[in-house]
């Protein structure tokens, strides 16, 4: 690795690591099948300080930065991919974007809360016909004076079920177009506030996913971020975080298929030996781990330039991008690798493969991530950034 992980960075990995094993993988195959909620251990994920890992200690979080942070997503994600997406959409949207952006007054009233697991927080951005194209927001949250008139639908939002915090992106001046959207703190037991159905999805299926219908909501005016007109700047600058984070998850899913194929191919012989010594297996590892080695470095580069107060946002583009990719692309093969065994739950891959169809997904699409990169490219050129720069240069 040409990165040095720190020893704290080694010791929040083998905690994840540790965790994820003993306390997630017991149960992640019944939860997966029956769409159980991880009610007990998301608790523990909030006891063991995962779900506000780079909240200031001030506001109750752990002050870790982005590396600890996708270390621990990635031991996490090798598991259990409900639990991984619902700790990143907690710190890397929620958290984040409301102690980056928020006043004194929200952080502490609403930090504590969500970095000790006590609140989960939701990120609702997209719509029923607003979601690559995220500018063509048709909920609307109208200024009546000391509040807003919060109406509209949400969909396909991560944690809509549990979460006791929403952040709410809704259009206040359509004539402004994405400089008219704001975006709100709306807790969850405000009237108005209805939660559709869970969804049955492909993967990451004890995660609860729901449409949310806000109907007359009214919306105290102290509860939006930032300036009037900041919410779509808000929902991009949260995404860009956001996207590592998945980038991490996508990692990790493609890891945790690796490791369980190098231990089915060891074990499995025909032919009078074991598969890992055909070469159609062997061929087959090292592509994996070449292309896991290669997605590592974009996501723990892309998480080592945001700590560095660097422009992150097409790192975290091209982390993402080649990250979900790969997962998708090698648990597809980890599968292939445990044969007929692979096809049923018992082996685990089979459920990595379809948790990964998501990370090409959410938080925008792969479709979108080439147009952030793309766009940067026409803009600024040659596209080339060291792996180390030299401390301290900002972009
Ligand atoms: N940081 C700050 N500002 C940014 C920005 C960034 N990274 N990206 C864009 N902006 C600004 C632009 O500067 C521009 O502002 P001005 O006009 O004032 O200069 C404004 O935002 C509009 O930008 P664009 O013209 O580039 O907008 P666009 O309509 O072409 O779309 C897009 C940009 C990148 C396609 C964007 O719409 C996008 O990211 N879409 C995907 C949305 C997405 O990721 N949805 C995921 C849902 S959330 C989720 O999945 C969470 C979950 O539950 C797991």
């Amino acid at each position: 690795m040409i990165f040095e992980l720190s020893e704290e960075q080694l010791a929040v990995q083998a905690a994840a690591r540790d965790f994820a094993q003993k306390e997630l993988k017991p149960g992640v195959i019944e939860r997966d099948s029956k769409m159980i909620y991880p009610t007990e251990q998301v608790r523990q994920m909030g006891e063991l300080g995962f779900l506000g890992m780079m909240v200031s200690p001030e506001y109750g979080g752990g002050g870790m930065d982005s590396v600890s942070y996708v270390l621990a997503m990635e031991e996490i994600s090798k598991i259990d991919n409900s639990c991984s997406v619902i700790m990143s959409v907690n710190n890397s949207l929620v958290c984040w974007g409301i102690e980056t952006f928020g006043t004194e007054e929200q952080k502490a009233k609403y930090l504590p809360r969500l970095a000790s697991g006590e609140w989960i927080g939701s990120f609702c951005l997209s719509e029923p016909e607003a979601g690559s194209d995220a500018t063509s927001q048709r909920t609307t949250a109208i200024d009546k004076g000391d509040h807003y008139l919060l109406n509209g639908t949400k969909n396909w939002i991560t944690n809509g079920g549990t979460s006791k915090l929403h952040l709410v992106v809704a259009q206040s001046d359509l004539e402004k177009g994405h400089r008219g959207i704001n975006v709100f703190i709306v807790e969850a037991d405000s009237d108005g506030v209805s939660i559709g159905a869970k969804e049955d999805k492909l993967g990451i299926r004890s995660s609860d996913t729901h449409t949310i219908m806000y109907t007359d909501v009214k919306v105290p005016k102290e509860n939006r971020i930032g300036e009037d007109g900041f919410g779509f700047k808000f929902a991009m600058k949260v995404l860009s975080g956001g996207r590592i984070g998945i980038a991490a998850q996508a990692l990790g899913i493609a890891a945790g298929a690796y490791e369980l194929a190098v231990d089915y191919s060891k074990e499995r012989a025909a032919f009078g030996k074991p598969i890992s010594k055909h070469q159609a297996i062997a061929f087959k590892l090292a592509d994996m781990a070449t292309e896991i080695e290669a997605a590592r470095l974009l996501v723990y580069r892309a998480a080592w330039m945001k700590d560095q107060h660097m422009n992150y946002d097409t790192a975290s583009s091209m982390a993402k991008l080649y990250a979900s990719e790969v997962a998708m692309r090698q648990t597809v093969e980890a599968v292939q690798i445990h044969g007929g065994y692979g096809f049923v739950k018992e082996y685990h891959v089979e459920r990595l493969m379809r948790d990964a169809k998501i990370t090409q997904i959410y938080e925008g699409t792969s479709e979108i991530q080439r147009l952030v990169i793309s766009r940067d490219i026409v803009r600024n050129g040659n596209l080339y950034v060291p792996i180390l720069p030299p401390t301290g240069v900002t972009v």
